[in-house]
Order: C-alpha cells, then structure tokens, then sequence
C-alpha cells in the first residue's frame, strides 16, 4: 500500500480549500471509473490490471529468459512513454553495479549522432576473451514512426543483418500498436518476434504492458510479481481512495493558489529515473491549455548541494512531492576508524540508512519552514510489489488531478508542433 502523506503541505492551504479540493478529486475518480472523462478511450491502463493477461505475462518471462541466457547486451529503442518506465524500474529495482544478466542500454530517445557513433563501436568491441558480443534489440514505438526511434532503429538493425544474417530476426523484439504504421510494416516483412500495445493504452500509461514488461523482464526482474502489485494497489484504491484525494487536493489548490512548479524527488538515487518517469507522465498530461505544475525532478542529497538552493530561498512558488523508502534495504553502517579526525565519531555505528533519513527530515522541515508544502509518497521497501503499487498509483493519481483540471490527461498534441516544425525543415 502507497503511505501519502500531506502534512507537510497542510499549513498552505485552509481546511475548507482542502475540503473543495478533495470533493473534486472524488468527481475526478468518478469520471475515470465511469468512464465520462476527455479521453475515456484511453483507460485500458485499468482495463489490463482488472483482468490480467497471464499467458502473455508468461510469455514475456519466457521470451525474456532466453534472451538471458545468450545476450551481453539487450538494446531498447524507444523515447518518451516507450523508455522511461522500463529505465526507471530496471534502476530502482537492480542492484548497483550487479552484472547478472545482459548490459541493458537505451537508445533512440534523443538524435545525437555521436551517441550513436560510440554506441555502433560499443556494440562491435568484442569482448575480453576476443569473441564478439550477443547483441539483442527491443524496438518499441506504438506510433511506429518516432523519428528518434526510427532513426536508431535503423542504425541497429542494418548493422544487425549484417553482423546475424537470418538470426537476425530472432534477436530482433518490436513492440507496437496491434495494427497500421511502419513498424508492423517492417515486421511483417522482416519476420521479427511481436509485442502489441493495445489502442486503448497511451505511451506514458503503457509502462504496464509488454512496453515496460520485455525489458523488465530481461533486466531479471519478477514481472509476475511487478504487475499484481499494480493489481493490489489498483483493488485498495478502488476500496479506500482517501489518500488519494488528499494528495489530490493539496496539488489542486497549490495549482489554483498560483504555485508554479513540483519539484518531485528522491532521497533514495534508486528512485532517480522513477522521478522522471512522473516528470513525464505528469508533465506530458496536465501542461496544456495553460495549465500544470511544472514538474521539475531532484536527486537528493545530491540536489542540496545544488538546486537546493533555490527550493530553499528561490521564488516561493514551487512544492515538492518527496518519494520516500521506510524500510533499509541495506545494513551498511559507518565504521570505526582509528582515529577522530575526520570528526565523525558520533556517527559511529550509525546505519547510511538512518543517516540518510535524517537528511530527508531535515530537509523537510527547513523546506516547510521556508515555504515549501511538502509532500511524502512512500513505499514500505523497494520490491517489485511495491513499485508495482506505486507505478498503478501514479497512473491513477494523474488521470484523477489532471480531470480536476478539466484537462485531457491522455493526448499531447503540443508535441505535434515541434513535429511538424522540424519536418517542414527535414523536407518531408
Ligand atoms: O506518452 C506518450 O504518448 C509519448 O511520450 C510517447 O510515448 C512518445 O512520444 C513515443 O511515441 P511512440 O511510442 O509512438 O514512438
């Protein structure tokens, strides 16, 4: 279960703007549960957690093993809402510097030509012993025509061909929308293995399915267990939204009130690309028709060494949402040296973890007392259950605020206008 926690914010708003808050949060939800929402043909996100498909889970974890066994290197091509959800839960949930399993890399979420030159010399490198690497590539794009994607896709799969001939075409995954596009296109006439992302689910809510699963799932991660955590959490919602609304309703009224930006972030580096993942998700729902919290991101403590700064005694027009880890899962205590002069002897004996805490309940309190509302999303431990929960949380939580909003969540026809900018340019 997700643990919201809205002190922090409470003293920015009065009760009864709370109050107002959290009785348009429950239309929100209603809105999204019956379905009469902008947008409502983009709720499949609920649709695949209220019945799960087992054999396709299956499917992935199988696919996904064999790859396990043979690969150095698992490529994912994709940008926006067909990369960051995989990113964020292979680096909350893999441990630092473990090498089992393939070197996962991410490419065709930007253009630089260079990042594809040293990837293209990365990836023909043999290894240690002479011998060239198991190269495996997931190319994932619903539109199928993401000039980023396309772009690296092409540069990879050339190069592919080349180096595998026929087997190609086994080391090759594309993950796309069920019909139309260049990508099925390719497919059908290439030959390479299959994932659908069904029509009713967007890029930035499809983290659920084979999208983020595949890659999940090669990284050597419990898909099974990530996605009926979702499950879980979406049942507890279903049953007990209050914290729901309460968080709900503090971001609506700090919107209202002319706050301009979430500073969401995390104490835990493990939740740094998490942060993003909600930066995306929620930036690319509610910033339209001159609306939104600018959702900024902070990796802390790093970040207090830096923007910190600002949060601190900037321009008081921002919040900050903090996603927080209760439970250590390390045991690392500060040793005992042979002398004090590093002055770190009250330290002693000290585990990071509970060092670490007190960072996060000192920052708290001096954001607040600076004029920070401050918000704390937590998860008992970082397992697969548990950001299961929090991914189906989120989801949940954007679709409900943005409503509030009286916005789509769930199209992002701004992106359209650099598209077309940069086409007219290209001369397409
Ligand atoms: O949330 C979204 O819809 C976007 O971020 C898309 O995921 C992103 O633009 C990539 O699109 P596509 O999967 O069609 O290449």
């Amino acid at each position: 279960m997700i643990n919201v926690d809205v002190d922090g914010a409470r003293k920015f708003i009065t009760d009864e703007e709370f109050n107002i808050g959290k009785e348009k949060a429950k239309e929100g939800l209603k809105s999204v549960k019956e379905g009469t929402g902008k947008g409502s043909e983009w709720l499949g996100w609920r649709r695949i957690l209220k019945s799960p498909n087992d054999a396709e889970l299956d499917r992935i974890e199988q696919h996904a093993q064999k790859i396990r066994e043979d690969a150095d290197l698992f490529i994912v091509c994709g940008i926006g809402g067909s990369y960051q959800g995989a990113k964020a839960i292979i680096e909350a949930l893999k441990k630092p510097f473990s090498n089992g399993g393939p070197e996962i890399i991410f490419a065709g979420h930007q253009m630089s030509g260079n990042y594809l030159e040293q990837l293209m010399k990365y990836v023909k490198r043999p290894k240690e012993d002479g011998s060239q690497k198991s190269v495996y590539l997931n190319v994932i794009s619903k539109s199928g025509t993401t000039l980023e994607t396309a772009i690296a896709f092409r540069i990879l799969r050339s190069w592919m061909h080349d180096a595998y001939g026929e087997e190609a075409k086994d080391r090759i995954t594309a993950t796309t929308g069920p019909t139309g596009g260049v990508l099925n296109k390719i497919i059908e006439e290439e030959g390479y293995h299959k994932y659908e992302i069904p029509e009713d689910i967007g890029g930035r809510f499809s983290v659920l399915t084979p999208v983020g699963l595949f890659p999940v799932a090669v990284a050597g991660i419990d898909v099974q267990t990530l996605f009926y955590g979702a499950v879980a959490e979406y049942e507890n919602i279903e049953k007990s939204p209050e914290s729901l609304f309460d968080y709900a309703a503090v971001r609506f009224k700090l919107h209202k009130n002319e706050y301009a930006l979430d500073v969401i972030g995390s104490f835990e580096p493990e939740l740094t690309s998490f942060c993003g993942w909600t930066q995306q998700l929620l930036g690319e729902s509610e910033g339209k028709e001159g609306k939104g919290l600018f959702p900024a991101t902070a990796a802390y403590s790093t970040d207090l060494h830096s923007i910190g700064q600002m949060i601190q005694q900037g321009r008081r027009n921002m919040m900050e949402t903090l996603l927080t880890v209760e439970k250590p899962f390390s045991s690392q205590k500060l040793p005992e040296a042979h002398n004090d002069v590093d002055q770190l002897g009250y330290l002693t004996g000290k585990s990071i973890h509970e060092i670490n805490q007190s960072a996060l309940e000192g920052t708290c309190q001096a954001h607040i007392e600076g004029g920070v509302p401050v918000v704390r999303i937590g998860v008992e431990k970082l397992n697969e259950q548990q950001i299961g929960g929090l991914i189906y949380f989120y989801e949940i939580f954007t679709a409900v605020y943005v409503y509030m909003l009286d916005v789509n969540p769930f199209n992002q026809p701004g992106v359209e206008n650099y598209k077309k900018a940069m086409y007219r340019l290209l001369g397409k």
